[in-house]
C-alpha cells in the first residue's frame, strides 16, 4: 500500500531535529510532505516564503520529500493533498500533552487520517527553533543545531536586527 504522510510544523527555522524526523519518515512512507504552516498566531521570525525556501534547500537531497507552505487547517490541506498520515515528533514527555490534544482534535475532525509519532535521535531531543533563534540573536554558535544553510540565514537576520 502506497502511503503519503505529512510532517507539519512552523519550521521557524528548520533544525537538525526536524531533519532527523523527516529522514526517518522518508524511509517509512512513499512520500513525505513537509507542511510549513503559516501560523500567524505564533508571529514567526522568518516569513512563510523564507521558511519554505530554507526547508526546501536543507532537504533537497531526500528524493521522496517535498516542502509546501499552507495557510488554514492542517486536515483540510492533508485531505486536498490525498495524505493519509500526519507525523509528529515527540522529544520529551513534556511534548506529549499538547501532541495528544492536537492528535485528538485532528482525529475528531477527520477520522480517516491517523497521527503517528516518531522520536528524534537523543542528541536532538532538546532542540527548539525559538532557542536556536535566541542563541543566534545573542551572537552564540548554532552550527550544532541547524544546517549551514540555516546558519547563514540566521546570521543574516541577526545582522539586520543588531544593526
Ligand atoms: N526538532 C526540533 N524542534 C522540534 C522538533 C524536533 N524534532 N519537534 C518539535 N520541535 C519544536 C519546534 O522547533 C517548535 O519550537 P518553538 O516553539 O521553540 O519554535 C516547537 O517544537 C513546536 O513546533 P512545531 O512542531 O512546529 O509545532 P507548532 O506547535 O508550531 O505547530 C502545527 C503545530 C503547525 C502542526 C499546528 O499549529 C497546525 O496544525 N496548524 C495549522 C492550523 C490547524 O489545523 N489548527 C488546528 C489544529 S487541531
Amino acid at each position: 500500500m502506497k502511503i503519503k504522510a505529512i510532517y507539519p510544523g512552523t519550521f521557524d527555522p528548520i533544525t537538525n531535529g526536524h531533519t532527523d524526523i523527516i529522514k526517518r519518515a522518508s524511509k517509512l512512507f512513499e512520500h513525505v510532505t513537509v507542511g510549513v504552516a503559516a501560523n500567524p498566531l505564533k508571529v514567526p521570525a522568518f516569513s512563510l516564503e523564507n521558511r519554505v525556501e530554507l526547508a526546501t534547500r536543507v532537504l533537497a537531497n531526500i528524493n521522496n520529500v517535498t516542502v509546501c507552505g499552507f495557510d488554514g487547517l492542517l486536515i483540510k490541506f492533508a485531505k486536498e493533498s490525498d495524505i493519509q498520515i500526519i507525523i509528529r515528533g515527540l522529544r520529551a514527555v513534556s511534548d506529549f500533552e499538547y501532541e495528544f490534544q492536537l492528535a485528538g482534535m485532528n482525529r475528531t475532525l477527520i477520522p480517516e487520517i491517523e497521527t503517528l509519532f516518531l522520536t528524534p535521535a537523543t542528541e536532538y531531543t532538546y532542540i527548539s527553533s525559538s532557542l536556536v533563534r535566541e542563541i543566534a540573536t545573542l551572537g552564540g554558535p548554532v552550527d550544532k543545531f541547524v544546517s549551514p544553510i540555516v546558519c547563514a540565514a540566521l546570521l543574516k537576520k541577526c545582522a539586520k536586527i543588531n544593526n
